[in-house]
């Protein structure tokens, strides 16, 4: 046995990441994949050093040194199920199995649980940065026990991204909190990604700019505050001419957005543990809202006009700058605010700094603004929210207003902002020294004698409604 590292599962992610790690000094790396055609163009095209291939995947299990270390690329489900189970039998106790597709987090912990009982480490790590990521260095989210890390930590080191001289690579926390943190930072990705759509409607439409007009504001933006990676991208995609029509290329895409579930589960799991995270709802139901042509369609033949479009007016890039930059604040806050409950739920010790600094390099949402919320935490992992953190607290006040002209533009002209909108809303909520909240407990109160608490004394009260409507107190209801 040679290798210290193998890959199972060799489609372009896979390849990518043995690549990857067979270019680092020191590394050797096994690779499998169930049909061998894969196989053999990885070692045709770059097989020259640092492989083992395998025909079988009895074969990839001996050609590992012990503790036999094995990263899985499969798709996400039953197939990583599959694998996990043949490597299982092949492997002895103390040899690690890895995750590394999206997995949802409670398979991880399933998988885990089960592996531990056989002796076997089993890690989920969230890998992100998509192919090239895999390839030059992506952002790396792994879980599992500390005893495993001893081993895979440096070996993932050596492929991970560079951020500020640090490798973006981190133990998460035990079990499934690797895959935890990978569905956040997709749920993040979500909210960022519905954002930059939403300023681009608006330079657009309210703008009244080209695709490539946009283009050249996103590149100005990506030199400020908002510099990152999906800013980025944004700039080349509304650059990008269609050969067939000479137009721009976003205007001959059809405008239904997919995905593959990672959003809707950060929704799901936030919403079970309490976390209101609006900014990526919103942006799970915009993509959701997008693909109902038939809906759209339908209310598209009702209407008889449409708003007049505002006009843009004075420093009107500059406000969709400070919507954007606010409302990210707010995305960002809130998937932290689901890593942190996440933690308390599942008992995992997580650094949210640590986290953070991960975030900076390899992955999808990396950008400069992560450092602010490194400085945050580092100033007070005890915050209630990032929001109350000096820096971000003075860049929402610095945009409030500019956000809200945009988000009353946007309503005035018909031109949907749900991003932009329920980060305003969510804002304005926590500043609200009142909320009407207290007209819904005596609602509930009211139909259902839910009980409320008072403002001025201890206890829990209920006014007898269907009586004298005097209040009595009495215990907190239970129905
Ligand atoms: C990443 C990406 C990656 C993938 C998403 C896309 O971090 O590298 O998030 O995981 O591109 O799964 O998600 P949707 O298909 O749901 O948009």
């Amino acid at each position: 046995p040679q290798a210290n590292i193998g890959v199972v599962g060799l489609a372009v992610m896979g390849s990518n990441l043995a690549r990857n790690l067979a270019s680092r000094e020191g590394n050797t790396v096994a690779v499998y994949n169930r049909s061998p055609e894969r196989t053999d163009t990885l070692m045709s095209e770059h097989g020259d050093a640092g492989f083992i291939a395998s025909k079988t995947i009895e074969e990839f299990a001996a050609s590992l040194s012990t503790p036999r270390t094995a990263i899985i690329m499969v798709q996400a489900g039953r197939g990583t199920d599959a694998v996990i189970d043949q490597l299982a039998d092949l492997f002895e106790e103390g040899d690690i199995i890895v995750d590394g597709g999206n997995a949802n987090f409670q398979d991880t912990r399933r998988r885990e649980a089960a592996l531990r009982e056989r002796g076997l480490n089993f890690v989920g790590a969230g890998i992100s940065g998509g192919e090239e990521g895999a390839l030059k260095g992506p952002s790396i989210m792994p879980g599992g026990s500390k005893e495993a890390y001893a081993t895979l930590g440096p070996i993932l080191s050596s492929i991970a991204a560079v951020a500020e001289g640090e490798p973006c690579v981190t133990h998460v926390g035990s079990d499934g909190a690797g895959h935890f943190v990978k569905m956040i930072h997709n749920g993040i990705e979500y909210a960022d990604m519905q954002l930059i759509a939403e300023s681009y409607d608006l330079l657009r439409r309210v703008g009244g700019h080209d695709p490539a007009a946009i283009a050249e504001v996103f590149d100005e933006w990506n030199k400020g505050e908002l510099e990152s990676y999906l800013i980025e991208i944004t700039a080349e995609v509304l650059r990008q001419k269609d050969a067939k029509t000479g137009g721009s290329l976003v205007d001959s895409i059809v405008d239904e957005a997919g995905s593959k579930g990672t959003g809707v589960w950060t929704v799901q799991n936030s919403v079970g543990l309490g976390v209101p995270v609006g900014g990526i709802a919103e942006a799970v139901f915009a993509r959701a809202v997008s693909s109902k042509p038939a809906q759209r369609e339908a209310v598209q033949k009702t209407l008889q006009g449409r708003p007049d479009i505002q006009e843009a007016g004075d420093g009107f890039e500059d406000d969709v700058q400070k919507a954007l930059y606010a409302s990210k604040i707010v995305a960002y806050a809130q998937g932290f605010d689901a890593i942190i409950a996440g933690a308390e739920e599942y008992d995992w010790d997580i650094d949210k700094g640590a986290i953070a600094k991960i975030w900076r390099g390899g992955c999808i949402i990396r950008a400069q603004f992560l450092n602010r919320i490194v400085d945050a935490y580092e100033k007070d992992a005890s915050i209630a929210t990032l929001l109350e953190d000096d820096y971000f607290a003075a860049a929402v006040r610095e945009g409030e207003d500019a956000w809200r002209r945009i988000v009353a533009k946007a309503a005035l002209s018909g031109i949907p902002v749900p991003g932009f909108a329920s980060a305003l809303s969510y804002y304005d909520s926590l500043a609200s020294t009142r909320l009407p909240a207290s007209l819904i407990q005596g609602q509930r109160d009211f139909f259902g004698a839910h009980t409320y608490k008072r403002v001025d004394e201890e206890g829990v009260f209920h006014t007898l409604w269907s009586g004298d409507r005097s209040e009595i107190e009495t215990e907190p209801s239970t129905h």
